[in-house]
């Protein structure tokens, strides 16, 4: 049962039989089928909060088992199913491979940014999803030099129709960059991988130059600077000086 827990799909899926049979056996017990929902959803709950040090899959599995119950009650056609599914591997595919999922940087960090960063610098945002930071900078500073790359396809389209010229956008993996060349490093990615982009920006920035972190750090290193963003996940950008 360990071993399997620390698998995250096994866990998600033990996690939802668990709540699954929670409602059955309340629901057996003769509850209104509402307070066996909730009930059996405070047990999710409550196993995600143990099981994950994310926040975020508290409210996956706190959303999962009503949005079933929901996608049932419009009694959709079973493509719609297939559809979902296409466009979800489609959108996210590349997180299964990547282990890092698609989210973007909230409006706290944007501006955190903004404010920031030193005059005329170059900044890279490595992963950069629909190039979300990107555009706001060349808004907010256009003293910066802008770079980013993105490896999902979808993704990476979006931003090369929307990002203004000025932007250098590349669809490439951030591991095959040399990161020597620019003076601000940005990750907003997963703890997955922070252990490993550390290393590269230790290897290859230059001395001065910073590595930030959307909230996630390394085992490697304290960041020289934390600054709180107070946001949804409580998140902070976090600083590492070279
Ligand atoms: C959490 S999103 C952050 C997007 C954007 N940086 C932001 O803050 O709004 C992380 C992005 O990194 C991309 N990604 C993951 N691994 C990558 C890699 N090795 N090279 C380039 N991009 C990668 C993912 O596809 C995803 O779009």
């Amino acid at each position: 049962m360990r071993n399997l827990l620390t698998n995250r799909w096994a866990r998600f899926v033990i996690i939802q039989l668990i709540t699954y049979l929670c409602l059955l056996v309340l629901l057996a017990a003769h509850l209104p089928s509402l307070l066996a929902l909730g009930l059996a959803l405070v047990v999710a709950y409550f196993l995600a909060s143990r099981y994950y040090a994310e926040p975020w899959w508290r409210w996956i599995h706190l959303l999962f088992l009503p949005l079933i119950f929901i996608a049932q009650l419009l009694e959709l056609p079973a493509y719609m199913y297939l559809l979902a599914l296409a466009v979800s591997w489609f959108l996210f595919g590349m997180a299964a491979r990547t282990r890092v999922p698609v989210f973007l940087s909230e409006q706290a960090v944007l501006q955190t940014l903004a404010q920031e960063l030193a005059l005329n610098s170059r900044f890279l945002d490595i992963g950069a999803g629909n190039g979300r930071v990107l555009a706001f900078l060349a808004k907010e500073r256009p003293d910066l030099q802008l770079f980013g790359t993105e490896i999902a396809w979808p993704l990476w389209l979006f931003g090369k129709l929307t990002l203004p010229s000025r932007v250098k956008w590349w669809r490439r993996d951030y591991r095959q960059l040399d990161l020597s060349d620019y003076d601000y490093v940005y990750a907003y990615l997963s703890p997955a991988v922070m252990d490993d982009v550390w290393q590269q920006a230790q290897e290859q920035m230059q001395p001065g130059s910073c590595l930030l972190s959307n909230s996630f750090s390394t085992a490697y290193a304290e960041p020289s600077r934390t600054i709180p963003l107070n946001d949804w996940k409580d998140g902070s950008l976090l600083i590492w000086q070279l």
